[in-house]
């Protein structure tokens, strides 16, 4: 009826789809999510509602990620950034992996799990395997009265708001937010890195919101760069380092809404088997943010070119000139320091599903044969 459609309408707030409202939500789930937690002189990481101890962190000496689709690629990020800034080893799990391998869980294991529904039935059989291993399970979810919140040893919430559309947008970036900040609270209880570099981090962290609001402020060239790609069946994401981690991000929601497939690769790894399927025309999306991986990943970038790749890279404007000198077309997202670098190099992958999926005409929101939240292992 009139009335429902109506309603719905009103719940978009002027959007023709939740994804596209979620996306541009993302600057306030951002600031929500670091409200209360840093301190009034931007210098210090607080979490007053962990139960966990100063003692307890100390005494971490593994940490294990567990977690399905997009949550499993925000642990991806996440636990790289604390494995740099904490220097504990960190492995990753898809839940419906972990418990079949029988890990290692000791209770001297933190255990994250990561989930934006906190009713994901694999996720929540990994956290009661961890706990039947004696390990403290944190995790990370934006529904704070879910299953694995209420099971869970500590929660830390991510407050990115109620997320509707199947293609997670703002929770995964929310995500993001707060593994840094709880890498740098460990970080800062274990002494791994100085208070200079904490403030550091803390400053490159809230700029992030303007930063994300001044990409989605000008989108005409992602538009048509999704429409372009909306005529393609295959395509390729190559990055290194947490561009790795984004790609697979990327490359996930492209093929969740547009039913575009396409192939995540670490930028070094093509060229053992995956480059035969290079071909001539064949999109293939670089994401070049890291500087200090820039060099091997323009190499790279040459070997799908040689081939005859169509190659689009996304990278910081300074390095845009010299990049078109090897590529098609470039991209170029705001300057933030390199750890935190997915926190907006996801952003215009997100539209560039978005906006492909639109051109292909899909129910962008309920895409086929996926549901926002999956409650069978
Ligand atoms: C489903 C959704 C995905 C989501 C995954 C994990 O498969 O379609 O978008 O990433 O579940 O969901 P969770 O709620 O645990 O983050």
């Amino acid at each position: 009826t009139n009335v429902e459609w109506d309603a719905v309408t009103a719940e978009k707030g002027g959007f023709d789809h939740f994804m596209l409202k979620e996306i541009y939500e993302q600057p306030k789930a951002y600031r929500d999510t670091m409200r209360g937690r840093i301190d009034e002189s931007g210098s210090k990481v607080i979490f007053p509602e962990l139960n966990l101890t100063e003692e307890k962190i100390r005494s971490i000496n593994n940490i294990h990620i567990v977690a399905c689709g997009t949550a499993y690629h925000a642990g991806l990020v996440g636990g790289t950034a604390i494995e740099r800034l904490v220097r504990i080893p960190v492995a990753f799990d898809v839940a419906s992996e972990y418990r079949y391998r029988s890990p290692l869980i000791t209770p001297e294991t933190l255990v994250i799990v990561v989930s934006q529904s906190g009713e994901t039935a694999d996720t929540l059989a990994a956290l009661r395997e961890a706990h039947a291993n004696g390990a403290h399970v944190l995790a990370i979810t934006n529904v704070v009265g879910s299953s694995i919140a209420r099971d869970a040893d500590d929660v830390i919430a991510t407050l990115a708001g109620p997320e509707i559309a199947v293609a997670s947008t703002k929770a995964y970036t929310s995500q993001l937010i707060a593994f840094y900040l709880f890498g740098l609270y460990l970080a800062e209880v274990r002494g791994t890195q100085t208070a200079e570099e904490i403030s550091h981090i803390i400053a490159a962290m809230q700029s992030l919101p303007e930063q994300v609001e001044a990409m989605l402020e000008n989108t005409d060239a992602i538009k048509a760069y999704a429409k372009h790609i909306s005529n393609h069946n295959n395509l390729f994401f190559i990055g290194r380092g947490v561009d790795y981690a984004v790609a697979l991000e990327g490359s996930l929601k492209l093929k969740e809404i547009s039913y575009i497939h396409s192939e995540a690769y670490a930028a070094g790894e093509l060229k053992h088997g995956t480059l035969a399927l290079i071909e001539d025309g064949i999109p293939v999306i670089a994401l070049a943010t890291q500087e200090a991986l820039l060099e091997k990943t323009v190499s790279n970038i040459k070997e799908v070119k040689a081939r005859g790749a169509e190659v689009m890279a996304l990278s910081h404007e300074e390095h845009v000139s010299s990049l078109l000198k090897s590529v098609d077309q470039a991209f170029a997202i705001p300057k933030t320091l390199p750890l935190l670098t997915p926190a907006l190099s996801v952003v215009p992958l997100q539209l560039l599903a978005y906006y492909a999926s639109l051109a292909r005409g899909n129910d962008v929101d309920k895409p086929r044969n996926l549901a926002k939240s999956v409650t069978v292992e």
